[in-house]
This record gives C-alpha cells, structure tokens and sequence, in this order.
C-alpha cells in the first residue's frame, strides 16, 4: 500500500491497512497521505484518452495498480453552463455540476464507490450506516455490487423514494425517530454489537478520496483551470473536503496553478451549524438544536468534519452562507425549469446563495462560479417543489 493516514486534528501518523476507522489518540477524522511519487501533469494527455468514470483518475485514489474497484460507472458528470440561469440571477459565467446523473442519483456514489472498495479488499462483508437520504441509497447500491449486507439508518422523515430506493438495493432498513445523529449512535452500536464495517461520513478515511474527484473532473473539464468560487450545499461536508484536497494535490503536483477557488458551504437556516461557527470565527462546530429543513441532505446538526470544512473554507478565502427554505425550493425550481437539470433542494440552496452572494458583492458579476446539484430531485419525490 503506498499511502498512510494522518490525523486531520492531532496529526498522529498510522499505517493503512485493515479497516481503519479514525484516528486512535483523539478520534478526529484521518486524512489519506500518498507516498508514491506525485501523478505528472503529463499523464493529462493520456488521461483524456481514457474512458469515463471517477477511477480514471486511479493515480489520484487509494487503489493500488493490480486492485480492482467496486464500481457503477460513478463520476464523469456533465459541468454544463447556465446560461438562462446566469442570466436570471446575474452571473455571466454560472456553471453548473450536475450530479443528479450518477449511478444512484446524487454524487454519494463516488464516496460509496471509494470506501466501499477499500472495505472490501480489506475483506469487510457487512456495512452500517446512518444517512441523511442519498448515502443510504449509494451504500446500500454498492453494497450490493460487493456481494455485502448493507443495514441503514435514516430519520423517519427521509423522502419516501430515498427509503425505497434503499430497500430495493436489498439494504434493511431502520427508520429513526430523530435526526442523523440519533440514526448515527444507533449505527455505531449495530457496528459494535454485529462485527459491521461503520460507513458513516468521516469515520473512515476513504470516502474523502472518492469526493475528491469532484474537484479533479471540475479542474479537468475547465481545461485544467480553475473556477473563480464554488457553491456547495453542506451537510456532512465531505464533498467539500474532498473539493480542497483535490485541490490541494493538483496545486502542488504541478497541474493547475493556483489560487485554489473560494469554496462557498451552503446550509438552510434551519440547520447552519457551519454558517454560525464560520461567522463566529470558531474552528469547529457546535451542535445546532432542532434542526429542521426540506432539504434532508443538509439537516447534520454536528457534522464530524466540521473543523475540516471551516478549514477548506478558510483556506480557500471562501465563506459560508445560510438560505431559507423558501429561497432553496425557488432556487430549485429556476434550476430545473431554466435549464433543464433535475434539481434537488440541495441543489436549489446552491442557485440561491449564488445569487444572495452576487447581491452581497461577494460574487462578481463575471466571475466563474460553479454551483453544485448534488442529486436527483425525483429522488425526493418533487413534493417539496
Ligand atoms: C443531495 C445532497 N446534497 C448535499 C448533501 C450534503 O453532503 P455532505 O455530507 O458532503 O456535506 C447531501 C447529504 O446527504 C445530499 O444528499
Ligand atoms: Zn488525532
């Protein structure tokens, strides 16, 4: 194995192998480290060459050259400009990364795919999580594609086409009274009590790793440039960590040439426990009380990672900013109706904060913005349009 892992907090150092969890000495979440030598910006033309999907990229990933990945063709999701969009909200050069067109409807799969993989070779054959909706659904898919058990914990209020998207993938499925939180606990005692793999955002190291390719399709399908700001709804936030990681790697292998872009968090303000610890100035997140939105991805009150997303945030100049529920259902509908994308409310959080943004003066008007449409609306039953 050419990688090890480094303690995001405490920065302890561990091999790699088995199934690893976080970090031994303080429980904060592990960060891949490759000891291999850096990809050369001259594989871009042999990259281009190669087919689809997020395992493309292999040189970037935790997977050795003989390993095979589990996979559904994950990744190598359009970015299309929003022409129509950018000009209702006033941003001459809005992008959009559709991730609604990936194998089980949002962009969990390439997290999944990752963490999955590694679990497998490492001999794993039973997986628990907690999921907020699409992880469940992704875990639950790849799960299956491993010849694994998957057992899923969702709040009760989980759209109904996630939960049975879940089950029909062959997961059992628990629904929660509570929040991902009190689904997580639960999770970890199934964990504890039956000898299963704990898939639960952050607490392994390669879920990061397979978000990480969002940021490298984002650099690749820009010619290998980089977009001004970018604009993701924020739960767990492992997509932007991965986004920053990504990042970080192509800046320093030499790729694209920096400043990496502002990385925007988006919540509902009925759930930014992010928002208020950034405008705080704090370093990690405090626990938001009765958490509520119509976007389910987004209710993690205490999200694990927070230190790290503050840090991505930071780090990147960007900011985070909160919208109402009232503002993401419409910035959805623009999405979908303006541009033909199938917007889920996360996804219209992105289009709404991009133009909160843009009439605060924090987006330029001709900046390149890249908002994010995390999945798939019909996931959510279009109830919430
Ligand atoms: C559609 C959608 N968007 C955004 C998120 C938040 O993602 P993350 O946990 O990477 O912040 C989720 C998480 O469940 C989701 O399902
Ligand atoms: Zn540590």
């Amino acid at each position: 194995m050419d990688w090890t892992l480094e303690c995001s907090a405490c920065g302890a150092t561990s091999e790699a192998d088995g199934l690893r969890t976080v970090c031994d000495h303080c429980g904060a979440p592990w960060l891949v480290r490759y000891a291999r030598k850096a990809p050369p910006p001259s594989l871009k033309s042999a990259l281009a060459a190669r087919l689809g999907g997020m395992w493309r990229y292999r040189e970037f990933l935790p997977l050795a050259p003989d390993e095979e990945p589990v996979t559904l063709g994950e990744g190598s999701t359009p970015l299309l400009p929003a022409p129509r969009l950018g000009a209702r909200i006033g941003l001459a050069d809005l992008w959009v990364k559709d991730e609604s067109v990936n194998p089980t409807g949002s962009f969990k799969a390439r997290g999944l795919a990752a963490a999955i993989t590694r679990a497998a070779i490492a001999g794993a054959t039973r997986f628990t999580l907690p999921t907020a909706g699409n992880a469940g659904v992704a875990a639950a898919a790849y799960g299956a594609r491993a010849g694994a058990k998957v057992q899923v914990f969702a709040p009760k209020s989980t759209p109904k086409p996630l939960l049975d998207q879940m089950t029909a993938y062959g997961a059992d499925l628990v629904t929660v009274d509570g929040h991902i939180g009190d689904c997580g606990q639960l999770s970890r005692a199934f964990a504890t009590e039956n000898g299963a793999m704990d898939l639960s955002t952050l607490r392994e190291p390669y879920r990061i790793e397979g978000k990480k390719t969002l940021g490298l399709e984002i650099a690749e399908q820009l010619g290998w440039t980089l977009p001004g700001a970018i604009i993701y709804p924020t739960g767990g936030g492992t997509g932007l960590i991965g986004m920053w990681k990504a990042f970080l790697e192509l800046i320093a292998a030499g790729w694209v040439s920096g400043p990496m872009p502002r990385l925007v968090s988006v919540q509902s303000t009925g759930c930014a426990p992010v928002v208020r610890a950034y405008e705080e100035g704090k370093s990690a997140c405090e626990a938001w009380k009765d958490a509520w939105t119509v976007a389910s991805g987004l209710r993690v009150p205490g999200p694990l990672g927070g230190a790290l997303i503050l840090r991505g945030i930071r780090e990147s100049h960007g900011t985070a900013v909160g919208v109402t529920d009232e503002q993401l259902l419409a910035g959805a509908a623009l999405l979908s109706g303006l541009e033909g994308v199938d917007s889920c409310p996360e996804g219209g959080a992105a289009v709404a904060a991009a133009r909160n943004l843009l009439s605060q003066g924090v987006l330029a008007p001709d900046e390149r913005v890249v908002v994010f449409n995390t999945g798939a609306g019909v996931l959510y039953g279009h109830d919430f349009k």
